[in-house]
């Protein structure tokens, strides 16, 4: 049983399980200012896109907070500042600029008042009830993914087959969201209904999200679970032992190319070479309608140190040099279908996930 929270906001802090010492240690962060979140953000003691998102969102009720001033003008290029602050600590998910970009919509600027006008006068809102509005919005966003991951469980768990060998990549739990998950929260939704489900997990070099997050949540959820490393899933799924993939993305292009974590590209390859379905599971937030295709999506590229070394230890020769991209894209011609928190898409996902957006859309203005 699920004991533990990724986030939880309470009384003007946010506490952040840091799962960088997990599977040893279940402590918390306690954030009371929007640095020491950003901190959070960039070392990984949250991670996971949904999560980043909903971690920017109260980070930025933070910085809000703290801002002493009365002078609308002043707060809202307080706010704007902070929100580019958070933005910046991570760039690949496009979650965190969705969480954020939806907050700033919060500011009374967006109805489209003059900004210093717009605090007091206009619109009456002062910067004590933007405060508090930038909260109601956070919580909103948190909780939606929360709902949002059990309906992308429901419809998940219809693709998967009665008996199944799962495997996946990296960690899309419940560590990476608000809820149960994404690709594991259809794993879970599939084991509750009934399903026998077994999950390999792949290890995840260099940071190891498999081994230390995935494989630790399935075992607390009673879900069968074997660790590999990463170079074993070809001939896991050679010898017939895999029946399909799920993974959960970091941002989707608009034509349906997935970045998510170094190594997902490769899984995705060996699963069409297989003949294996090779599913997404991700929520509406997760897709950017902005880039038409993941060549234009930005790969982080993190400290050298992660790869060299483990656990404070050096591994590699002194000085070699490192290449590591924290990232790949899957092409959408591999990607068998995307399951949303909107329902599940096919191919040609230029026009299917068109269609979702448009279908969400109608559905949010009635
Ligand atoms: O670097 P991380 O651990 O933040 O990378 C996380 C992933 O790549 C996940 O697969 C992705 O964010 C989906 S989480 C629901």
């Amino acid at each position: 049983m699920q004991t533990w929270e990724t986030m939880h906001w309470a009384d003007g802090c946010l506490e952040i399980l840091d799962q960088t010492l997990l599977p040893d240690q279940i402590e918390y962060i306690k954030c009371r200012d929007y640095n020491t979140v950003c901190q959070a953000i960039r070392r990984l003691s949250v991670r996971g896109a949904p999560a980043i998102g909903a971690a920017a969102a109260y980070g930025l009720v933070l910085g809000a907070a703290a801002l002493q001033t009365d002078d609308g003008r002043e707060f809202i290029a307080g706010v704007e500042r902070i929100a580019g602050d958070l933005v910046a600590t991570r760039p690949t998910a496009v979650n965190l600029q969705w969480a954020v970009d939806r907050m700033l919509r919060v500011l009374p600027h967006s109805i489209g008042d003059g900004i210093g006008d717009s605090i007091g006068d206009t619109i009456g809102d002062s910067p004590a009830a933007v405060k508090e509005k930038l909260l109601a919005e956070a919580q909103a966003i948190y909780r939606e993914d929360l709902e949002g991951n059990r309906r992308m469980g429901q419809f998940g768990a219809e693709l998967i087959p009665p008996e199944a060998a799962i495997l996946t990549h990296c960690n899309a739990g419940a560590l990476a969201t608000a809820g149960i998950g994404t690709a594991l929260g259809v794993i879970r939704a599939a084991h509750q209904a009934g399903k026998k489900i077994s999950v390999y997990a792949d290890e995840t070099r260099p940071l190891l999200q498999g081994a230390r997050l995935t494989a630790w949540e399935m075992r607390q959820e009673g879900i069968p679970v074997t660790l590999i490393t990463d170079n074993m899933a070809g001939y896991l799924m050679a010898r017939g032992m895999a029946d399909l993939v799920i993974v959960g993305a970091d941002r989707i292009a608009a034509n349906g190319d997935v970045a998510n974590k170094i190594g997902t590209y490769g899984v995705a390859v060996l699963a069409k070479e297989h003949g294996l379905p090779f599913y997404v599971a991700a929520p509406l937030s997760t897709i950017d309608f902005n880039l038409s295709s993941g060549r234009d999506i930005p790969i982080e590229e993190r400290d050298a140190a992660e790869v060299t070394g483990f656990a404070g230890r050096m591994v590699a020769p002194e000085g070699v040099n490192v290449w590591n991209p924290a990232f790949d894209v899957t092409p959408a011609r591999l990607v068998t279908a995307i399951i949303t928190d909107r329902g599940v898409v096919y191919p040609p996902y230029s026009e299917s996930l068109a269609l979702l957006r448009a279908n969400s859309e109608s559905l949010k203005r009635r």
